[in-house]
């Protein structure tokens, strides 16, 4: 009995180890380096490994937990300069031309021009994925950063009759919401969590053109403006409704705050609906969504998107080229961007299985793009070089979480934070 079983066995893992040794002839492997490592942002992530693994591939998950991508940026950067490489890694904005500039990217132009990526994305977006005319990324997304989430039933029994358009508005709702015993602000106390609010206080606060100047041009007399000052003292303001446990918190868990009725609002782009997706919360009834205050005019975009590696083996090549076409595909720009709370950046796509949310997003997106509200986030990698970034970011949260510094003096650190090359 024994010995028939494990002849049978034996036979079965001959025919096992053939079948994997045909797979693997055809099948490349792909090591995707990304932080989405949250409820919604894993859910997303798990559709492209599902894709990746119906065309045979092998996924690599090369996952590195921090929200804003921080952590991610760090380890990417040692597995580049040690000459290893990942086929794909999660890289935004200019990052994407400073990687370029390395000579490190592959041109992606054959498989670009093939499923015609130019006629598909808007140009913006489009000239943001290529280094001197040739495609080196390829984008999944645009989320939208300047969003205010809320949980309804919170708000009706502090008595607060809608969402803040303004920060008076806001104001006035957050004091309501703290006498009925609530916390008015969700906070995951982290630096880039800090600059996310800061950056939609101050397009709330100063408008388009007073944002674009701060924090796109980098204009020091924008920065040291009465404008800035209004928006830096509205910031600290903001600070007071947020609970002492804040410090050191994850995003997500902010959210949670406001989907288990602690907390009315949180100020966080559109992953946080992911979160509430994840969690089986129906928009419009279990959470509300509304642009930040003083936003509605105006859209800071987030386009997540995938950079590729230069790679020697053309098993490696041909799987980084169909990882790159299925992001482009129908197929994945709709069920990805379903999961992660944004909308897909390929253009003319149908949104009848998306939210109200989403449709409000893709609507603003192409009114701003008009009106000259569409504009980048720069706590979310889009506006300005990561040296400048990194270092505006800094300042604004150490002003956030160290009263001493007053806001003349924020003020001034700004302007030498900007002028980092
Ligand atoms: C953003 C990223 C989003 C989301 C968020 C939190 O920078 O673009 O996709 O994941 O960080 O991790």
């Amino acid at each position: 009995m024994l010995k028939v079983s494990s002849m049978r066995l034996s036979c079965l893992s001959v025919a096992v180890l053939a079948m994997t040794a045909a797979v693997a002839a055809q099948a490349g492997e792909v090591e995707v380096l990304h932080y989405w490592t949250s409820g919604g942002e894993a859910k997303s992530v798990a559709e492209l490994k599902k894709i990746m693994q119906a065309k045979g591939h092998v996924w690599k998950d090369f996952a590195v937990a921090g929200g804003g991508g921080d952590n991610a940026a760090t380890l990417l950067k040692s597995r580049v300069v040690s000459g290893n490489p990942p086929s794909a890694g999660q890289i935004k904005g200019p990052a994407i031309q400073e990687w370029a500039s390395e000579g490190v990217l592959a041109n992606l132009d054959a498989v670009g021009k093939a499923e015609k990526w130019d006629s598909l994305l808007p140009k913006v977006v489009a000239d943001v994925m290529k280094y001197k005319g040739n495609f080196v990324a390829v984008p999944v997304n645009v989320h939208r950063v300047n969003w205010i989430w809320a949980n309804p039933d919170v708000l009706k029994k502090a008595g607060v009759a809608g969402m803040p358009k303004n920060y008076d508005e806001f104001f006035a709702a957050a004091d309501k919401i703290k006498k009925a015993g609530f916390i008015a602000v969700a906070h995951g106390g982290q630096n880039w969590q800090d600059f996310t609010t800061f950056e939609s206080v101050a397009l709330g606060v100063g408008g388009v053109k007073f944002y674009h100047d701060a924090m796109v041009t980098l204009d020091p007399k924008a920065i040291s403006s009465d404008t800035m000052t209004k928006a830096l003292e509205t910031f600290r303001k903001i600070k007071g409704y947020t609970d002492p446990a804040a410090p050191g918190r994850d995003w997500n868990l902010a959210t949670s705050m406001v989907m288990k009725g602690e907390a009315a609002f949180q100020f966080m782009g559109d992953w946080a609906k992911g979160e509430f997706m994840a969690a089986g919360k129906v928009p419009g009834k279990d959470f509300l969504c509304a642009a930040a205050p003083g936003t509605a005019n105006a859209f800071t975009f987030n386009v997540d998107s995938f950079a590729m590696f230069k790679l020697k083996s053309p098993d490696a090549q041909k799987a980084q080229g169909d990882l790159a076409a299925a992001i482009m595909g129908t197929e994945f720009q709709e069920v990805f961007n379903l999961n992660k709370g944004s909308i897909p950046v390929r253009l003319n796509m149908k949104l009848d299985k998306f939210d109200d949310c989403a449709k409000l997003s893709s609507k603003d997106f192409v009114d701003t793009a008009k009106s000259g509200g569409l504009q980048p986030s720069i706590a979310h990698g889009m506006a300005v070089k990561p040296a400048a970034e990194g270092a505006i970011k800094d300042v604004v949260s150490q002003f956030w979480n160290d009263d001493k510094i007053t806001v003349a003096d924020a003020q001034k650190r700004l302007v030498a934070a900007a002028a980092t090359k």
